[in-house]
């Protein structure tokens, strides 16, 4: 099976090449900038066409959630123009379209973890034009999976777990946020779980599980008890490690506004494609042994 992936550096797309080496049945092509830039229409159907892929996951996005607070046209280009022309020029060659999108779509006022049907609020510019990348992704393809994903860390690119890693080197203590609640997701697991739907799609037709699903690391956490949990694994395996300070949102703020409660329900994914992410921990666990060693 051959997937090609928008964006070449992502977390995601990095995850997904990773996994193609160590399966035999699965080819992943990046197609990225500067041959794919979800701001040049025409770039997008040449080399999505010219890769042939069976399925495409579409995984490139603005994903600086502060920063585009100031860039509100360049985020929705990208994020819901650019993902519309990836869906439709995926119906165009007559291909599924796997979209990932995000838990920022809601507004965190929900006590408990959200489902799929819950109504979507997004708080910033990122949730909000992700959001408008959903909807026109489903109205452009005639059967798409739409997945929301969260607080997603890897190996690769930038992410929360680097970021404390990093900062503990040069420091002993560091101040992380208590009050918001989500759900940690290895961007390796992500892979995984793309690999399932994209399986489940050639066995029975995407037109059988399109739809919109969760997917994200089993269990909850604070930003604050992720950052802890970075340090207990790193501090094991002999890497840089900080004491962590509890402090509320308000005490730093940012220029997005983040839902404090974000917690994603992933049962319908569970129960559609027979996969499941382990514990948060565990993942964590994996990724922080591989960076600190
Ligand atoms: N990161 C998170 O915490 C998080 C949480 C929830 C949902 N998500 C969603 O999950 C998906 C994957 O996220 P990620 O963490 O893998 O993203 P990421 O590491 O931030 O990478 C973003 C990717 O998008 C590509 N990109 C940005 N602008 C582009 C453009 N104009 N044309 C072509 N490619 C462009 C980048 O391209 P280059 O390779 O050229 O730099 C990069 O490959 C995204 O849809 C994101 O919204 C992420």
């Amino acid at each position: 099976m051959r997937i090609a992936v928008t964006g070449k550096s992502g977390q995601v797309a990095k995850s997904l090449q990773r996994l193609a080496a160590t399966d035999p049945e699965l080819e992943v092509v990046l197609v990225g900038r500067p041959e794919l830039d979800l701001l040049d229409p025409d770039s997008i159907g040449d080399s999505l066409r010219k890769t042939k892929p069976d399925i495409i996951v579409s995984a490139a996005a603005y994903t600086a959630v502060d920063q585009a607070e100031d860039e509100r046209d360049l985020a929705y280009a990208i994020n819901a123009v650019g993902a519309e022309i990836v869906a439709r020029e995926a119906e165009r060659i007559g291909v599924p379209v796997i979209h990932l999108s995000t838990d920022y779509v809601f507004d965190g006022s929900k006590n408990g973890f959200y489902v799929e049907a819950d109504a979507t609020a997004p708080q910033s510019v990122y949730g909000s034009t992700k959001l408008e990348g959903e909807k026109l992704v489903a109205s452009s393809h005639s059967s798409p999976v739409i997945i929301r994903t969260a607080w997603v860390y890897s190996p690769y690119g930038k992410n929360f777990v680097k970021t404390m890693l990093e900062l503990a080197r040069t420091r002993d203590e560091l101040n992380v946020v208590c009050d918001q609640w989500g759900c940690p997701t290895s961007a390796l697991e992500i892979a995984r779980a793309l690999y399932a739907v994209a399986i489940k799609i050639r066995d029975l037709g995407a037109e059988r599980v399109t739809g919109t699903y969760h997917f994200a690391g089993a269990g909850e956490a604070s930003w604050q008890s992720f950052a802890e949990h970075v340090f207990q694994c790193s501090g094991r395996e002999g890497g840089p490690r900080a004491k962590v300070n509890a402090i509320d949102s308000s005490q730093f703020p940012t220029k997005a506004m983040r839902p404090q409660n974000s917690r994603l329900d992933c049962v319908k994914f569970t129960m559609t494609f027979q996969y499941e992410a382990p514990d948060w921990r565990q993942s964590v666990d994996d990724v922080v042994r591989e960076i600190v060693v």
